[in-house]
């Protein structure tokens, strides 16, 4: 399918809120434009592996930081019923004509600061690929729980943090668990604030 055709397939499902149709446009993970709505398509199986962290961590929700057009923010809440907020900076890209449609309501990040992320929600990182602004991040969430997605180790693609090797500048984090995104060489990793683990 044509990267427009891609997208216009993509908003009518939208519409019609069919989560599950949109995934399969994308089963095999062959670039038709389909990075440019999303960098990781997951499967079923983890979309729920990450509504069971959440919920088994305690989380009432998921903050993704840098979600871009949201899609997969989406998708998530659409499959799993779990709020999803998303952050992203650019605004005046983003509200442009020239940027891709938006699926959830954008908050922009003018200042990294506490305020910013709620300690209740578990924060997520999907092909993020700023670190300092990533530390900066970590360095003003109160909660416990981070979710990074990247590539796993033998996979070539940039990222920053990556699933494995974050660099969380300081802050020590253990990593919870974690599960690879269909076959793809992509995974979702868990961490938990080091030493906070039981009183999750
Ligand atoms: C490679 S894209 C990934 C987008 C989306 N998460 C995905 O997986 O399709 C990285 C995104 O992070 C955003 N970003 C970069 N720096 C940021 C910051 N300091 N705070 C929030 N978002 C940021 C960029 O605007 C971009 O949309």
């Amino acid at each position: 399918m044509e990267e427009n055709g891609l997208k216009d397939t993509v908003l009518g499902l939208y519409h019609l809120k069919k989560w599950r149709e949109i995934l399969k446009l994308n089963e095999n993970s062959s670039d038709n434009g389909a990075l440019k709505l999303l960098w990781v398509w997951p499967d079923e199986k983890n979309l729920f592996f990450i509504k069971r962290i959440v919920n088994d961590l305690a989380c009432e929700g998921i903050s993704s930081i840098g979600c871009g057009c949201g899609l997969l923010e989406w998708i998530i809440n659409e499959a799993t019923g779990l709020p999803v907020l998303g952050y992203e900076v650019n605004q005046e890209w983003w509200e442009s004509k020239y940027s891709n449609p938006k699926f959830i309501k954008l908050n922009y990040v003018l200042n990294i600061n506490e305020e910013c992320l709620d300690s209740k929600y578990a924060i997520l990182f999907c092909y993020f690929n700023d670190r300092d602004a990533f530390q900066k991040y970590i360095k003003n969430y109160r909660g416990n729980v981070v979710f990074i997605i990247g590539p796993g180790k033998e996979n070539w693609k940039h990222t920053d943090p990556k699933p494995f090797s974050p660099d969380f500048g300081g802050c020590e984090w253990d990593l919870y668990s974690y599960q690879e995104v269909k076959n793809t060489g992509d995974y979702i990793a868990v961490y938990v604030r080091h030493n906070n683990y039981l009183n999750i």
